[in-house]
């Protein structure tokens, strides 16, 4: 059983988030300059004081829905632990915010002062500690745009008590990196972004990555059905790629599942999928994202 607001809670590093690491496609540098700020809250941070280097321990990345955020938190906090070998080991905490943030007026404030205050730096004063905060904007919710429907009062007392239990984790543990997430950096509070010591955007995969992503995916399927290979050296492999530019990587990962949905032989037998299929799979994603994105700009 877990704590209230407490979601997963392991020892790092973690096989599985290892391989989180390993399977979000991004540029280089984008992943280098990610780990090298991971790497110096745990070596810089506790040796320079904070009067003259005010860092919070705050990793924010930020992106459209399905562009590997949790994903990446996740293999970042276990690729630390590994670079980083301290001899205590590290400690992963997944806070669960829409647990923390409740509709009882005032439980908001006391569920984040118990976690923030009281169970984290528990954690922290024994080992260093990673922890993610998923899909911040729940927790850190911008006090300048509440509306009166979703009982302002105690939204803004949950998010006065995030930034006041942050200042005070930042003071006394340097051992302790917070990695938050979010689809909707505008609904964030301003003051939580500006106690983020590097904010990252998750962009949508390049060309490069598109190919990649794919490749990878059809490989996995291809370890259980080896004629789905074949794909990879189809003369219209390439133009397939160039057709999933705009997709997120989610919906790129999806995309040979949905290519088996369109004969049944294939479903029986993925190693019947053609490129024919895939390509029909991707021009049905490319066309509900269009939709959607006309949907939304007539709203
Ligand atoms: N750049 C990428 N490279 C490889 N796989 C990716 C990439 N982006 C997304 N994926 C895959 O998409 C899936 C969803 O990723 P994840 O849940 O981490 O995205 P997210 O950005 O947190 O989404 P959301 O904003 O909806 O929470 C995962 O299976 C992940 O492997
Ligand atoms: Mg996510």
């Amino acid at each position: 059983m877990q704590d209230t607001g407490i979601l997963d809670s392991r020892k790092l590093p973690d096989v599985t988030f290892l391989e989180l690491w390993n399977a979000i496609i991004l540029p280089p540098e984008t992943k280098d300059r990610l780990l090298s700020q991971a790497v110096l809250n745990f070596t810089l941070r506790p040796n320079v004081s904070r009067a003259d280097l005010p860092l919070h321990g705050v990793i924010l990345l930020v992106g459209e829905p399905g562009t590997g955020k949790t994903s990446l938190a996740r293999g970042l906090a276990a690729k630390t632990a590994q670079v980083i070998s301290s001899e205590v080991g590290f400690w992963y905490i997944e806070v669960d915010p829409h647990s923390l943030t409740s509709s009882a007026l005032g439980k908001s404030q006391r569920a984040v002062t118990e976690l923030l205050g009281n169970k984290i730096p528990e954690y922290a004063a024994k080992q260093p500690v990673i922890v993610l905060l998923d899909e911040v904007e729940a927790l850190a919710t911008d006090r300048s745009k509440l509306s009166l429907e979703a009982n302002p009062i105690d939204v803004h007392r949950a998010t006065d008590a995030v930034l006041a239990q942050l200042d005070q984790l930042a003071a006394n543990h340097p051992n302790l990196l917070f990695i938050a997430t979010s689809n909707f950096p505008k609904a964030i509070d301003s003051a939580f972004v500006s106690r983020a010591d590097l904010i990252l955007s998750v962009d949508l995969p390049n060309q490069e990555a598109c190919h990649a992503i794919l490749t990878n995916t059809i490989e996995a399927v291809g370890r259980s059905y080896p004629k789905v290979k074949n794909l990879l050296t189809d003369p219209l492999f390439k133009e397939v790629v160039n057709m999933c530019e705009g997709l997120d990587g989610r919906r790129i990962r999806k995309l040979v599942a949905a290519a088996c949905t369109y004969r049944k032989e294939v479903a029986f037998d993925p190693n019947k999928l053609s490129i024919e299929d895939l390509s029909r799979a991707i021009e049905h994603e490319q066309q509900q994202l269009q939709a959607t994105r006309g949907e939304s700009k007539s709203r």
